[in-house]
């Protein structure tokens, strides 16, 4: 695993995800059109619904830095059961990326399984339905 750049990187930021109510850190990584990558990790709150998924922080730190176009993404969790983008994180990739884009799975000990947005996200809503 540690010839998987995303592997070595989504490891590190694991240890930065801040989940004290969970107990369930999360590390994302997305790599944008002009092949740039954005660093997030999960942020939980006193108040449990005003914390934040790692998918939606590094789409955040992508847009802050004048991206906005997704080509790849990759997360990282523990636990058994595979981890996949929550059905609010999916439709966030959306409005940055197409049905093709490839979302990488990790557990800790490296790439579980990839999908297309697409397969996750079938017959979606997007910026093109408001133009
Ligand atoms: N979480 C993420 O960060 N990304 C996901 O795709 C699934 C869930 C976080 C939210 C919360 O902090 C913790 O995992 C448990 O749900």
């Amino acid at each position: 695993m540690s010839d998987d750049p995303f592997w070595s990187s989504l490891s590190d930021l694991m240890h930065k995800a801040y989940a004290p109510y969970s107990q369930f850190p999360v590390a994302a990584i997305v790599r944008s059109t002009s092949g740039a990558t954005y660093q997030g990790i999960n942020v939980e709150n006193a108040a449990y619904p005003q914390g934040w998924c790692a998918e939606a922080s590094a789409i955040a730190a992508m847009v802050t830095a004048g991206e906005l176009g997704i080509q790849e993404i990759a997360v990282m969790a523990t636990g058994d059961a595979l981890c996949t983008p929550c059905g609010g994180c999916r439709q966030k990739i959306r409005e940055f990326a197409g049905p093709d884009i490839k979302i990488h799975c990790y557990g800790p000990e490296g790439l579980r399984a990839t999908f297309t947005l697409d397969d996750l996200l079938p017959h979606s809503f997007g910026p093109d339905h408001l133009r």
